[in-house]
């Protein structure tokens, strides 16, 4: 059924799933890879030297111990060396990764474009563009902090707490890896229990996050309908409704995160207190040096604040994996329309359309159009008149496949349109939509959109085609001239006239014109229409119109009420039938006093 078919978002079922999909783009630069994990190690190894300078370095000032005190210079120097050597490896270390992150942030964002665009129409017009572009966002941010910290914060942390604990077991008493593992163990079991119980919030706050969003950008989209209705307030008053659960959400989030880092610090003193009183007891009984206890300490300090690292990166990681699991998601939903394996190009050779007994809803509880039968032979032009919601732009939707027919079929040239590519197909047809929507760009970018290899000679045949030149010769910019966004810079009229030069620039081999001089002057539409009877000669055309007078000299004319064909003939033939089609004439002509052909 029409509206199940689509998959729900994959749930993923494990975090290493995501993880491990993560690995190839690793793999994209290896010998950078490789080179980033020796820096990491060299780093490494520099911090687990420093404590031991430390200790050399107090050792040789402590008089107790040495009978003659000397600066130690060089192990003050070496020291030095290595604190810097932490440093600077480490960023040697980001800048050689940061290439590999950025490559793959561009592939999974070229991959989720890509895909969003082979996503069918349904999905574009039920989804929420605002929350949309917030979930890429934070999907592919959540990308490159999984791949950053998998490789150089839990690996690392792991390799320090393993050498430090060894370290300590040989040279103290077994009392201090001992308290440092069990205060490890502590931490990590409170930080995993707790983090998994504020993941609610967190998800609380990123869906409040998108609302409100949404929210916005919505209401942005409706500036004008906001000030016609003088709705201001309202907006304000529902876009702070939303805020303010948002609001509520981030302090939850908050207080939870406090908690958190309550516990945590509280382990973490615990232990270094406990150490530090094992510590200097010993030192007190001479039983180890004062460099010794410096050492311990500064190795408590080296372990824990990474640990305390690990607390924050167990906690993004979680949020990184939810914001990614949302990014699968999207790129696990399945199109509604697609190629089926191996799908042939359809073949055109002289754009015949055929819709044999084709039944079509947008949701499986309301039909549109019923049965609905008709044939355009190669060159001629057929038209589709009626009410308002009869189904006469679904007509074209399904012609142009953006929806698959739920029984009959829909043939150009014999070949089904569900057994070809649908690239092929679209290539083939030109639509003048209903309501024309432009890129946020100049007017030369917008016709030039119809073949984008266009040169500047044909942008202008074709607007000459479509009656722009005059309009366009009156701006100061010409063809540079912005149409703004969505095109709500220029008139409803030269909207619909850019469209129709886009169209003409696509030399397609079947038209399709949806109401597409609608919002023109009869001057300007029988201009128009006539220049366009020249470019559609030969050409396969189906016309949907309200006004009549556009559609007499049409080869076959439909009328369609309620998703059903009630009358098909020529203009004649219609108004001698008494019909449907002749009251509709005369009504049109009553008011227009237009001149019977
Ligand atoms: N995406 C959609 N989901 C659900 N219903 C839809 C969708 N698009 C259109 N409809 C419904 O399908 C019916 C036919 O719509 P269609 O756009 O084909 O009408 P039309 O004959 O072109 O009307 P008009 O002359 O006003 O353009 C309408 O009742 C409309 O509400
Ligand atoms: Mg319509």
């Amino acid at each position: 059924m029409r509206g199940d078919r689509r998959q729900t978002p994959r749930r993923w079922s494990g975090d290493w799933r995501a993880l491990k999909s993560l690995l190839p783009y690793f793999w994209e630069f290896p010998l950078r890879v490789g080179l980033a994990v020796v820096f990491l190690v060299l780093a490494k190894v520099a911090s687990v030297l420093i404590p031991v300078a430390m200790k050399h370095i107090v050792d040789s000032l402590d008089s107790t111990q040495a009978q003659l005190v000397a600066v130690p210079l060089a192990m003050v120097l070496f020291y030095g060396l290595l604190r810097f050597g932490t440093i600077v490896f480490g960023e040697i270390r980001d800048t050689i990764f940061g290439r590999v992150t950025e490559r793959a942030m561009r592939r999974i964002g070229l991959k989720v474009f890509r895909h969003l665009h082979n996503l069918d129409l349904e999905f574009h017009l039920s989804r929420r563009t605002g929350g949309l572009a917030r979930d890429i966002e934070r999907g592919t941010n959540g990308i490159a902090f999984l791949m950053r910290f998998m490789l150089f914060n839990i690996v690392p942390t792991l390799l320090e707490i393993g050498l430090v604990v060894t370290i300590l077991a040989f040279n103290f008493s077994l009392s201090y890896p001992l308290i440092v593992l069990v205060a490890i163990v502590l931490y990590v079991g409170f930080s995993v229990v707790v983090t998994e119980w504020r993941t609610q919030y967190v998800r609380r706050m990123n869906e409040m996050d998108n609302r409100s969003n949404t929210r916005a950008v919505d209401s942005l989209l409706n500036f004008e309908t906001v000030k016609y209705f003088a709705n201001e307030a309202y907006e304000a008053r529902e876009y702070d409704d939303n805020l303010a659960d948002w609001e509520r959400a981030r302090r939850q989030n908050r207080l939870s995160l406090a908690a958190l880092n309550v516990g945590q610090a509280l382990v973490v003193s615990g232990a270094m207190t406990l150490i530090m009183v094992l510590a200097a007891t010993q030192v007190a009984a001479a039983e180890i040096t004062l460099g010794d206890l410096v050492m311990i300490n500064a190795y408590m300090m080296q372990l824990f604040i990474p640990l305390n690292f690990l607390g924050f990166v167990y906690r993004e990681i979680k949020r990184a994996l939810a914001d990614i699991e949302h990014l699968f998601g999207l790129l696990g939903t399945r199109p509604q329309v697609f190629d089926a394996a191996d799908a042939p190009e359809l073949q055109v050779s002289s754009g015949h359309v055929q819709f044999q007994q084709v039944s079509f809803g947008y949701t499986p509880d309301r039909q549109i159009l019923h049965q609905v039968s008709f044939d355009i032979p190669p060159g001629q032009k057929v038209a589709v008149v009626g009410p308002s919601g009869a189904g006469k732009s679904t007509i074209a939707r399904l012609l142009f496949r953006f929806y698959d027919v739920d029984q009959g079929s829909i043939s150009v040239d014999g070949q089904s349109l569900d057994s070809v590519t649908q690239h092929s197909l679209r290539r083939t047809i030109g639509v003048v939509p209903q309501d024309t929507v432009l890129f946020n760009n100049t007017i030369a970018y917008n016709i030039g959109y119809g073949r984008p290899e266009a040169t500047d000679d044909e942008i202008r045949e074709a607007a000459r085609l479509a009656h722009l030149d005059g309009f366009i010769e009156q701006l100061p910019d010409g063809y540079d001239t912005q149409v703004g966004e969505r095109g709500l810079k220029v008139s409803g009229g030269e909207k619909q006239r850019i469209a129709i030069a886009r169209m003409l620039l696509k030399r397609p081999r079947i038209l399709i014109f949806d109401e597409a001089t609608s919002s023109l002057d009869s001057h300007a539409e029988s201009a128009i229409l006539k220049a366009l009877d020249e470019v559609a000669l030969n050409h396969t055309t189906l016309v949907i119109a309200h006004r009549l007078a556009t559609v007499v000299d049409a080869d076959r004319i439909m009328v369609l009420r309620d998703g059903r064909i009630v009358e098909s003939g020529s203009h004649r033939q219609l108004l001698g039938q008494q019909g449907e089609y002749q009251r509709l004439w005369r009504l049109q002509q009553r008011d227009s006093a237009l001149p019977a052909p």
